[in-house]
């Protein structure tokens, strides 16, 4: 476990912390408003002002809110937390959690392929947590993240990991019968509804027939035993993305778009995660809960709340609202889908 820790902190991507990040904020305030696009990217050229050009692509690629936290700044996703180092260090812990909830890194039946060496896709990488891990047990195999955010290591990472900007809703950069296995994980607030069937061909497309498709969502706003605090929390999250095209319950379709995809024995892992009770994993998942909510949900809380506007009253609001799920004992569910693409595709 403590090796995990490390290996998680070696491979932490160079990055400015959240200050630092503040003042890049303030040096760019012109770039919250400009718009991720392809020709931004090719408007850096090596004439005039390398330097700045650098300086206004990177800032362009990102906007930051009133608490200084940094998000994407694509037109093309509807994702909506945040990529700062705060959020890196949030989905390494949640890696973890994960990890030890569901017992195992994958579950899909893949272990000696992996021994052997197989190609694996690892679709909304985040800081590629995952693919690291995998990639140092399974020195045979190559492991490829793909990600809208730079939050993955581009130098300091094992041989046998890469990693590349991609939205996993447009085509993939990938020949068709590429990988072996693909691997997905929280993207529900990341992929619209209308989206999933097409992000799940495309996984189809890539996949080699008899390669095994993987997929780990949350059930999001609804819980086991919540309290009133913990659903105002839950309840705002899913406002403020349900206006974006995004399901917070598209765990309940899951298996039948796979099934729709031509995906063949499908089948699904439940789990509940204690929130702040039941040892370690519960403060862990309470902890990067609060970290991967509070900011992003601030604003809207306090427009329905003007009594939490206060710093202190919403951190107190915060606490409380942890107490709450000891008491009730709430957990959150989470559902883990397996599923082979058939050895022998009849068109
Ligand atoms: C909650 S994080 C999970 C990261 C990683 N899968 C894990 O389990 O540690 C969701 C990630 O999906 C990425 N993401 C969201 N929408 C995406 C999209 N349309 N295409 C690719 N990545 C996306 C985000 O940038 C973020 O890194």
């Amino acid at each position: 476990m403590a090796s995990s820790f490390f290996l998680f902190r070696l491979f932490k991507r160079k990055g400015s912390s959240r200050k630092s990040e503040r003042s890049e904020q303030s040096r760019h305030t012109s770039s919250n408003n400009t718009s991720y696009s392809k020709n931004k990217m090719s408007s850096v050229s090596t004439s005039g002002s390398s330097q700045q050009n650098s300086e206004d692509f990177a800032a362009s690629q990102y906007r930051y809110d009133e608490q200084g936290r940094r998000y994407h700044n694509r037109s093309d996703a509807a994702y909506i937390l945040p990529n700062d180092d705060e959020e890196i260090d949030r989905l390494h812990m949640q890696h973890w959690i994960l990890k030890i909830s569901f017992q195992s890194n994958f579950g899909s039946p893949v272990k000696k392929h992996l021994e052997e060496g197989i190609n694996v896709l690892d679709g909304g990488c985040g800081p590629g947590t995952w693919s690291l891990e995998m990639a140092k047990d399974y020195p045979q195999s190559k492991f490829t993240g793909i990600d809208i955010s730079e939050a993955f290591p581009s130098e300091i990472k094992p041989s046998n990991c890469h990693f590349q900007v991609h939205n996993v809703n447009d085509p993939l950069p990938f020949s068709q019968n590429h990988f072996d296995y693909v691997f997905q994980r929280l993207l529900v607030v990341g992929i619209k509804e209308d989206d999933w069937d097409n992000v799940i061909s495309q996984y189809m497309h890539v996949l080699k027939p008899g390669g095994w498709l993987e997929l780990l969502e949350a059930l999001l706003p609804e819980c086991v035993n919540p309290g009133p605090k913990l659903e105002l929390l839950m309840n705002t999250l899913a406002e403020m993305i349900e206006p974006r095209g995004v399901n917070p319950r598209i765990v309940h379709s899951i298996k039948d778009r796979m099934k729709k995809a031509g995906i063949e024995k499908v089948h699904v892992k439940y789990v509940e995660i204690p929130v702040h009770h039941g040892g370690k994993i519960g403060e862990l998942f309470w902890q990067d809960f609060v970290m991967g909510i509070r900011d992003v949900v601030r604003p809207v809380i306090i427009k329905k709340h003007p009594e939490l506007e206060e710093p202190d009253a919403y951190t107190n609001f915060i606490e409380e609202c942890g107490k709450e799920c000891d008491e009730l004992k709430t957990c959150i569910k989470f559902y883990r889908f397996c599923g082979q693409k058939p050895t022998t595709i009849i068109a």
